[in-house]
């Protein structure tokens, strides 16, 4: 990601990208040409960046394993985007078909295994607090998925489900990238609170942020917009689109929908965009911003630190 404020980094994450590959890859042809195209494709890096970051505003010297444990969770990631297109029909991934459409469905299912025991396997000697905080996120990723399915189409899914489900699926694995970074660099009770405090809240808005860009993304997103309404997922946009009191009875009706057109796709996409559904979740992302900021306040000043609130910036500016 080419940002003002992960220049600071830049080196660290040219190396996160050779890191990534060295791990990745296998002797079988195939196999590693399938890990090459869903990482090559780019992407983001945030909980690479996000681990190394924690670990040098916490005071952390140790930033070779910074980049291999901030790699892992990288890899542990593309991993649950491999497996989450297959679960979610998405076609496009970081601008690319995705590996079920281009490679088939049984070997899409196995790539995704082998990236997570490779991405597990990296993350190495991390201690028993670490790899606790790991464990619960990547068992709540699954059970939060579990949850997300079963509240598909359900016209009864609050804001407090919705929240759950996102703390589950995305805001415990940018949580342990980072408390894994802070974690290598300090055993300070206060610092690991601050950055434990910080990650979760953009972890929050960085989904809700996702969610948003389903509805009103461009090209640039690399993802199919609307996906989320053709799978009738209960993100915080149709949540708050099926409250508005002129548009909401319809976009229920077509929420509702076990299956939907293309057609009924753009137009529940219209119909939300007229509702004052995206302002508000642009609020709440941004209040989970400022609370992650705010987080920061004891952490000692640092450039790392002045990264850190770059990064939860950029979170409800991105478009991508
Ligand atoms: C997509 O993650 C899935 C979510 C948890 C929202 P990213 O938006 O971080 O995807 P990449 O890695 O940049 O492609
Ligand atoms: C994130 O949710 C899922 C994972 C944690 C893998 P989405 O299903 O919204 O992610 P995208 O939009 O497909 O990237
Ligand atoms: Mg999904
Ligand atoms: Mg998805
Ligand atoms: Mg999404």
């Amino acid at each position: 990601m080419v940002e003002s404020w992960t220049a600071i980094i830049s080196k660290e994450i040219e190396d996160v990208e050779k890191t990534i590959i060295d791990t990745l890859h296998s002797d079988n042809e195939e196999l590693d040409e399938m890990c090459r195209y869903v990482i090559e494709a780019g992407g983001k890096r945030v909980r690479p960046i996000i681990c190394i970051l924690s670990h040098l505003a916490c005071g952390g010297t140790n930033i070779d394993r910074a980049i291999s444990v901030g790699s892992a969770f990288e890899i542990v990631h593309t991993a649950s985007l491999v497996h989450d297109d297959i679960n979610d029909n998405g076609e496009v991934r970081r601008g690319r078909k995705t590996l079920h459409i281009t490679h088939t469905l049984s070997k899409a299912i196995i790539a995704g295994d082998f990236m997570l025991v490779r991405g597990y396997r990296a993350l190495g000697d991390v201690g028993e607090d670490v790899m606790n905080i790991i464990v619960k996120a990547a068992s709540m990723m699954s059970e939060s998925e579990f949850m997300q399915k079963d509240f598909e189409h359900d016209l009864l899914v609050t804001e407090d489900d919705y929240y759950k489900i996102i703390n589950g699926k995305t805001a415990m694995l940018i949580y342990a990238s980072a408390m894994s970074g802070a974690y290598l660099a300090t055993s300070d009770a206060e610092l690991l609170e601050i950055i434990g405090d910080y990650s979760h809240n953009v972890g929050l808005a960085f989904q809700v942020v996702d969610d948003v860009l389903d509805v009103i993304g461009k090209d640039v997103t690399g993802k199919r917009v609307g996906t989320d309404l053709m799978e009738g997922k209960p993100t915080l946009p149709i949540i708050y689109a099926m409250q508005d009191p002129t548009y909401g009875s319809e976009i229920k009706t077509l929420y509702e929908k076990d299956s939907i057109s293309d057609e009924d796709v753009i137009k529940a996409l219209e119909l939300i965009k007229k509702t004052n559904s995206i302002d508000r979740c642009m609020e709440k992302a941004t209040q989970l911003v400022v609370e992650a900021k705010k987080s920061l306040t004891n952490l000692p000043d640092s450039e790392y630190k002045d990264a850190l609130c770059g990064l939860a910036d950029y979170i409800v500016r991105r478009n991508r």
